[in-house]
């Protein structure tokens, strides 16, 4: 593998336009192509982004022997059909939150990367940032004592009910959409859940427009998780251990800062900023996982992200959540 990743994007609409803006400050990597189910809408994007080559369906691009990783940014039910298609070329793919679906497509689409041994990896960008890095450091080296709660949320307002993030055929609802943030940190610093206890208000296209939800650990660990997509949160992640706690300032999914509160001294707080947009971290996790040859990465494995898609499963059992192509 060269030292530069040659990327390749599979659709054109808001974060993959963010991505592309991010891999011009990614040390390692250069975009050489573009898919969209549009040639005008690819010959839009390849002209801001300054991209050579132009598809207008995403197979040509999985089939582009100057591609060597792809990033699938299209709604979350489309994730689990493209990502197949670009590892069935060969391509190392990574691939936007959510994941997929549901546990059963990530299963699916984790069999075929693990089968073709090609790197896969689900773009929760979050872990990614350098104060990400640091928190990790903090809590291993016991700065807040154990960690015994967990406090984060992910709440906006959209009004358009007609965008797709409220369409159940597309994977709509809030948990998918933002939830999986908060449950992500969750699952990074805790692990997997023994109980789950939710509750949702339903809106009127039938997804989640808001949801609470509790996880709870054997050994008496809570996490406190609140998303929505019609309603605005602080946007606040905080670590509660048993010497201080962490506070992730808002908002803490692409974070710059953090406040030490221990008993013993005053708050300190720390400044963690970072250079480009924050979406060049994970392209430079990916180059760097591709170059040692390794098929996952370490900071977000492919069993992580299942055990998340079953976090939702669950959450999305207890409210009779089901969409159309699960049926
Ligand atoms: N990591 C993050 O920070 C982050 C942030 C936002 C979103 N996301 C995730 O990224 C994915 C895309 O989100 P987005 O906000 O970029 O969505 P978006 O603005 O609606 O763009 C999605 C793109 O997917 C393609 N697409 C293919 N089939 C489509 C269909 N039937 N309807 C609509 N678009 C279709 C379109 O590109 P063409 O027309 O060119 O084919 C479209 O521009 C989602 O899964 C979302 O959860 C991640």
């Amino acid at each position: 593998m060269a030292k530069i990743i040659r990327w390749g994007i599979i659709g054109t609409g808001l974060i993959a336009k963010e991505f592309a803006a991010g891999l011009t400050s990614a040390s390692d990597a250069e975009l050489v192509a573009v898919a969209s189910r549009s040639k005008k809408t690819a010959d839009a994007f390849g002209d801001v982004a300054h991209v050579k080559k132009r598809y207008d369906n995403y197979e040509a691009l999985a089939q582009d022997p100057d591609v060597d990783a792809v990033y699938v940014a299209t709604p979350h039910s489309f994730h689990k059909e493209n990502t197949i298609m670009c590892l069935r070329a060969g391509k190392a793919v990574l691939c936007e939150k959510p994941f997929a679906i549901n546990a059963q497509e990530a299963t699916e689409m984790i069999q075929v990367a693990r089968e073709r041994h090609l790197f896969l990896m689900e773009a929760m960008w979050s872990r990614f940032f350098p104060l990400m890095t640091k928190l990790r450091e903090m809590i291993a080296s016991g700065a807040i004592g154990e960690v015994r709660m967990l406090m984060a949320d992910f709440g906006y307002r959209l009004d358009d009910l007609k965008n797709w993030v409220f369409n159940p055929n597309y994977g709509g609802g809030g948990l998918l959409d933002v939830g999986i943030y908060p449950l992500s940190l969750t699952h990074w610093i805790f692990g997997i859940p023994n109980r789950i206890v939710s509750m949702v208000d339903l809106g009127e296209t039938g997804v989640d427009e808001q949801s609470a939800v509790l996880l709870g650990y054997e050994d008496g660990r809570i996490a406190l998780i609140a998303s929505g997509t019609r309603t605005e949160t602080p946007q606040e992640a905080y670590l509660l251990g048993t010497k201080g706690r962490i506070h992730i300032h808002s908002p803490w999914w692409r974070p710059k800062t953090l406040t030490l509160s221990l008993s013993s001294r005053a708050d300190e707080v720390m400044q963690v900023p970072y250079q480009g947009n924050g979406y060049n971290f994970k392209a430079e996790e990916v180059a760097r996982c591709l170059r040692e040859g390794k098929t996952e990465s370490q900071t977000m494995t492919l069993d992580e992200t299942l055990a998340i898609m079953k976090t939702m499963d669950t959450i999305r059992d207890q409210w009779k959540l089901k969409y159309p192509m699960e049926s």
